[in-house]
């Protein structure tokens, strides 16, 4: 079972002899509410390194908009420290706030301390209907990167713009860190696990299907050119919007979130809500 530290002095101490020994550390950073989704990446880390695999569990104010939903994100450390053991996952990093931010932080004020600027392509997509987002992200993931000093961290493909932002932070910070993007875990019906989907009563969990299935069929007919698969993907939604669903956006992309070649890779990312739960889901996708 894994070493539980609630402070940074305990992680460092936990981790000094590792960093003694020249081990490679791993590292999982989430926010707890740990499912299948989250188990994949600690099983990426750990065929990652012989060395230590760290996983953070912290629900980070930063990231949360005054109007979402940080009071009621689920908190399940319990269970979640159960998920870790059955992955080998050696410590579990689960500081309190006021650790993580030592000048406090009240929940919608803005953060009194130095924090990271994410840049144009945070005001993008999720960006957009999230102002402050991924600042929140970013600011926290370095400060986690500063505590674990990971050689290799894990993020899921499932938080597409997340995933670029964090490689572009490490890049551009020098931060000498190698991020693994792993694929997106899903349902056998093909809706991408969410710590969110708890929320979704059966009907809505009927309608957020539409998610996936838009993305698939936009797979289908890319083939025939970007406009095609669009339309492919908004013909499953539009049915899905007459059930209650809201579309926030369709986007063709870059794989780096730039415009839609016309042929060769790119991605197709998809965000709405479904009642007051606000879903996403991308893949990638081949254009000719
Ligand atoms: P959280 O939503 O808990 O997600 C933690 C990690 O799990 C992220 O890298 C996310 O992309 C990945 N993940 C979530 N659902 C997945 C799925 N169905 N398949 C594969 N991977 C999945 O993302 C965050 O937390 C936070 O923003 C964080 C990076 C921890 C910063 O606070």
């Amino acid at each position: 079972t894994p070493v539980l530290a609630s402070t940074r002095e305990e992680l460092a101490g936990l981790l000094a002899a590792a960093r003694r020994s020249g081990d490679c550390v791993a590292f999982v950073p989430t926010m707890g509410a740990l499912h299948d989704g989250h188990a994949s990446l600690m099983r990426t880390a750990r065929a990652a390194t012989s060395g230590p695999v760290v996983v953070s569990i912290f629900v980070n104010p930063m990231q949360f908009a005054p109007t979402e939903d940080l009071d009621r994100y689920p908190r399940t450390l319990d269970a979640d420290l159960e998920v870790c053991a059955a992955e080998r996952v050696d410590v579990v990093f689960a500081p309190a706030v006021e650790e993580m931010y030592p000048g406090g932080f009240s929940h919608g004020s803005v953060h009194d301390g130095v924090t990271v600027a994410p840049g144009q392509l945070a005001t993008i997509l999720d960006g957009e209907s999230r102002p402050g987002h991924f600042d929140g992200v970013l600011t926290v993931v370095a400060k986690l990167f500063g505590l674990v000093r990971p050689d290799v961290a894990v993020f899921g493909q499932k938080d597409y713009q997340q995933l670029v932002l964090i490689r572009r932070m490490v890049r551009d910070l020098c931060l000498g860190i190698e991020v693994v993007g792993a694929e997106t875990v899903r349902e056998p019906d093909g809706l991408a696990l969410s710590s969110r989907n708890r929320y979704l009563d059966a009907d809505q969990r009927q309608v957020a299907t539409a998610l996936s299935r838009a993305l698939r069929a936009a797979q289908e007919r890319a083939p025939y050119g970007v406009p095609a698969a669009r339309w492919a993907a908004m013909s499953v939604l539009e049915e899905a919007v007459a059930d209650g669903l809201e579309l926030d956006y369709l986007a063709l992309t870059s794989p780096e979130l730039g415009e839609a070649p016309e042929a060769g890779e790119g991605r197709i990312l998809v965000a709405a809500r479904v009642g007051t739960t606000r879903l996403i889901d991308n893949l990638p996708i081949v254009f000719d």
